[in-house]
């Protein structure tokens, strides 16, 4: 069964691989990013100041706590309902005031890496042992069918860190629109999304001098070399953000900084690149009022409700059916 599952998971890394850098315009998922060493990345981005995303949703959760809970309680129940968990930083706030507080619920984290669900349901059975815990690990998409025999409780259902925001416009309103399906009436989303602002403060977050964000990005050719026997030489990479003020979308790439070739054995594949030629890594899309509304309206669903912190650099946004 768990043999069925890897072969699976590295049968789709192999295709969508073999599919991004044989196109015209090389391209890689950033979902691949994410094995142990891209969760361990990530979190030292999150504790980046320059990544402000995580303190300001931090914020949030932390000023706005009862409000928050007073949204989701039900006194039937409810199942709390995390994708994209990861370590669960901000959730925890809200979780240990909901055990505090009695309320009765269960606490469904999801996450693409197994090592996330893995390391979060240590430091929850540790920090909260009385929290009732689901854990599971799966891609959104593919989770979300099996979310639907949710519906004796209500549902909330959180995706924290603007993680919506490496999704292209169209894959998010898919993404609301499959939401919406398996909502029922009561239920409700509850979603980080970043805010557009001084482009320089965006840039700055993907930018770091220390190269963080660099060996994250390049995780993905990591991850290819360790995985599929390739011979990517991460030295001649250049991580490259950019960001358009007009569409609020931020791109990172690889740039390679040479003419070279590249051999992936598990796929049986050489590639070229010519000098600065690009592979399109992630996008990380920023938002406003009118596009978190239009995206909703696509989707068929309403916003109820919205908190932002001081700053407004960030909104989490409340929506029903
Ligand atoms: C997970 N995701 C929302 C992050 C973002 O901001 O797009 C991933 C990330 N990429 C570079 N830094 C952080």
């Amino acid at each position: 069964m768990i043999t069925k599952t890897v072969n699976r998971l590295n049968t789709a890394f192999k295709k969508e691989v073999h599919e991004g850098l044989t196109s015209e315009l090389k391209y890689l998922s950033s979902k691949y990013i994410y094995d142990k060493k891209g969760d361990k990345l990530f979190q030292n981005i999150m504790a980046m100041p320059s990544y402000y995303l995580t303190d300001s949703e931090f914020e949030i959760f932390s000023l706005h706590t009862s409000k928050i809970a007073a949204l989701f309680e039900e006194r039937s129940g409810f199942d709390l309902i995390e994708l994209g968990a990861g370590d669960g930083k901000k959730t925890k706030i809200l979780l240990k005031y909901l055990v505090e507080n009695n309320a009765k619920f269960v606490y469904k984290p999801i996450d693409i890496s197994q090592n996330a669900i893995d390391s979060l349901s240590v430091t929850l059975a540790e920090e909260l042992p009385g929290l009732k815990v689901d854990a599971e690990k799966g891609e959104y998409f593919e989770v979300l069918e099996r979310l639907q025999q949710y519906h004796t409780r209500k549902k909330v259902i959180m995706v924290l860190g603007s993680n919506i925001g490496n999704l292209l416009h169209h894959r998010a309103i898919d993404f609301l629109t499959q939401l919406k399906d398996i909502m029922n009436e009561g239920d409700l989303v509850f979603m980080g999304f970043d805010q557009m602002k001084n482009p320089q403060t965006i840039l700055d977050a993907y930018n770091d001098p220390e190269g963080i964000t660099e060996a994250f990005n390049k995780n993905l050719l990591q991850r290819i070399n360790d995985e599929l026997g390739g011979n990517f030489d991460l030295k001649a990479f250049k991580h490259w953000e950019v960001y358009d003020p007009e569409t609020g979308t931020a791109k990172s790439f690889l740039v390679s900084l040479k003419a070279q070739d590249v051999r992936i054995s598990a796929i049986d594949l050489s590639i070229t690149f010519k000098p600065w030629e690009t592979i399109h890594t992630e996008i990380s899309q920023k938002y406003n009022d009118a596009i978190v509304t239009w995206l909703a309206e696509e989707s068929g669903l309403k916003i109820t409700k919205s908190i932002t912190d001081a700053k407004g650099y960030y909104k989490n946004y409340v929506f029903i059916k």
